[in-house]
């Protein structure tokens, strides 16, 4: 069996050197132009020539869970496209987004700034039951997150295209429960894929929506979010802040007005990283499953774009 990697910008070897030891029975190659065909490729921002060179793979297997950057390419029609099914990355997101969470609502930026002047002072926390949380997208990552808020003692809310049943949150879906999800949420945390349906969904209508002073936390793409939308809403106080991990343009320009604002925290992409080896044993065992004939989870269904 040949798999071929391509993923540049990354360091190929360890992906290399994994995904062998992983899969004795097969020959682990780093792409380059004029390459047979392979058996399997794993990708990452691979380019169009890759993809077109190596149409015949069985499956493509995506490095990351979002997969809108690969499917802006042109895809061989036919070609399985499997993305990472958790990998790692469930566990991380919450942990994150919890982060973001407890900061907004206990404050603890107001307690870092006093810090800074040796100031000694308490404030009363915000009652959790006045802290409701709303989670778009209730997939791999929306479940781990909405689990891990539920059981700090937050009302969770969750909104899907299709109706989700988790225990001890509240779920909405489809764009008629849009309005009412949104009315109820005071923290509200964007785990969408990036589709055409849900391109710019993070916009002035839909965050004016959100309880008065409202706070967001944007964990999936950048282009979910109009950001001159945000900065108004800031503004004007509709929303109190927002905790921001990915950007209409990354790495965010050094003179982007996100930077310098007081109510905005900032990180570079990294509230879920792809974990090598959990990725390369889930890899793995698909490729081990669709040899033997099996179904896989995570295969991405193009039409729908996730
Ligand atoms: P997933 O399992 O495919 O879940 C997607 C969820 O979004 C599902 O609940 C789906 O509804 C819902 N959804 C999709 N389109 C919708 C629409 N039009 N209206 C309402 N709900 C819709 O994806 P995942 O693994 O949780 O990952 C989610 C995203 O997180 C990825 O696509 C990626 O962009 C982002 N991400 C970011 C990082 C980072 O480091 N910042 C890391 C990993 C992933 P159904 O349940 O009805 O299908
Ligand atoms: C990272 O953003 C991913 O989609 O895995």
């Amino acid at each position: 069996m040949e798999i071929v990697l391509c993923c540049p910008g990354a360091a190929p070897e360890p992906w290399l050197k994994g995904l062998a030891a992983a899969l004795p029975q097969a020959r682990v190659s780093e792409w380059r132009p004029g390459l047979p065909v392979a058996d399997y490729a794993v990708v990452w921002a691979p380019p169009q020539a890759m993809l077109d060179e190596q149409a015949g793979v069985k499956a493509l297997f995506a490095m990351g869970a979002g997969v809108d950057a690969l499917l802006q390419r042109q895809l061989p029609p036919q070609t399985l496209l499997v993305r990472l099914d958790d990998a790692g990355m469930a566990v991380q997101m919450a942990e994150y987004v919890c982060h973001a969470v407890a900061r907004y609502s206990r404050g603890f930026a107001a307690y870092e700034a006093d810090a800074t002047r040796a100031v000694w002072q308490q404030r009363l926390p915000r009652l959790r039951a006045d802290c409701p949380i709303g989670i778009m997208g209730l997939g791999v990552l929306g479940r781990r997150v909405a689990q891990a808020l539920r059981d700090l003692g937050y009302p969770v809310h969750g909104w899907s295209r299709t109706p989700q049943v988790l225990d001890g949150v509240v779920s909405h879906h489809g764009p008629q429960g849009l309005p009412g999800f949104l009315a109820s949420c005071q923290v509200l945390v964007n785990l969408l894929p990036l589709t055409p349906l849900t391109r710019d969904i993070l916009n002035r209508d839909t965050l004016g929506r959100l309880r008065p002073g409202a706070y967001l936390v944007n964990v999936a793409r950048g282009a979910h979010l109009v950001e001159e939308d945000l900065l108004a809403l800031l503004d004007s106080g509709q929303l109190s802040g927002a905790t921001l991990d990915v950007f209409r343009t990354e790495p965010l320009p050094a003179d982007h007005p996100f930077w310098q604002h007081p109510r905005l925290t900032l990180t570079p992409h990294i509230s879920a990283l792809t974990q090598r080896e959990e990725s390369i044993a889930q890899i793995a065992c698909k490729i081990d499953a669709l040899e033997r004939g099996e179904t896989v989870a995570g295969v991405v269904d193009v039409a729908r774009g996730y």
